[in-house]
């Protein structure tokens, strides 16, 4: 399945981009994540669009022998690259090809569900497929930890962002929180953090969850009755 969503192809030079985005505070940053996501020993754990996998190589390390990681993203370059990473450093992480909007994993599978960076690469619709998607493949009790770009802004960054094809997120963090509400997650909160431009966004799948709350709208759905009548004809 071909993703709607841009996706990064050029793998090989992203670790140096972020380094010199982030002036040097990607480390940072990323113990950050894993301190909000609360990653503990002995848990299964998904990095969704995981790019070249550093945060899920961290992952494995404080999951430790008896946790689980698995890393999907929508490019084989990204993928390729992650593997010869987690080769190097000796991390059973498990990488692979894969979407958001269509997670290769059976349903209840993951006890946290991380997902850095990506979110503005995505046309909001494909945002709430890929929500509901999360949602099927925790847990009950499982919990989601995204961090994404803010508000937009004519920061230096915004502009550095645009150079190397990003375009800002199109949801604030506000709506971000309401399609994780309509695909079933509770408890969604936004939490603070020193990263000024950054927004993680926490998220639980209740004990006592219902499932299938979300259904993409049909195509159909935005044809005015005539018309369907027309195509039926
Ligand atoms: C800016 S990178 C972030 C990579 C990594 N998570 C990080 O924090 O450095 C965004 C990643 O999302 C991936 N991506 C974009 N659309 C996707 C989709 N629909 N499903 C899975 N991955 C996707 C891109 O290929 C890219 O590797």
């Amino acid at each position: 399945m071909e993703t709607r969503s841009s996706y990064i192809k050029w793998a090989r030079f992203y670790d140096v981009v972020v380094t010199l985005m982030s002036l040097g505070r990607e480390p940072a940053f990323r113990k950050t994540t894993l301190e909000l996501g609360e990653v503990r020993p002995g848990q299964k754990l998904l990095d969704v669009g995981c790019g070249t996998g550093t945060l899920a190589i961290l992952a494995k390390a404080k999951a430790g022998p008896d946790g689980e990681v698995h890393g999907i993203d929508a490019s084989p370059e990204m993928i390729e690259v992650a593997c010869r990473k987690a080769d190097k450093a000796g991390a059973d992480v498990r990488f692979q090809v894969g979407l958001f909007e269509d997670i290769p994993f059976p349903d209840d599978q993951f006890d946290l569900a991380l997902s850095s960076l990506m979110l503005h690469h995505l046309p909001d619709e494909l945002k709430r497929e890929g929500f509901a998607e999360i949602y099927r493949v925790l847990k009950p009790g499982g919990r989601l930890l995204t961090v994404d770009f803010g508000a937009p802004s004519n920061s230096l960054i915004s502009h550095l962002m645009l150079l190397f094809g990003h375009s800002r997120t199109q949801s604030n963090v506000q709506e971000l929180m309401t399609m994780m509400e309509d695909a079933g997650f509770r408890e969604v909160e936004a939490v603070q953090s020193k990263y000024r431009g950054l927004a993680f966004i926490r998220a639980t799948v209740m004990s006592n969850r219902v499932k299938g709350t979300y259904t993409a709208p049909s195509p159909w759905s935005k044809l005015s009755p005539k018309a369907m009548m027309r195509i039926a004809i």
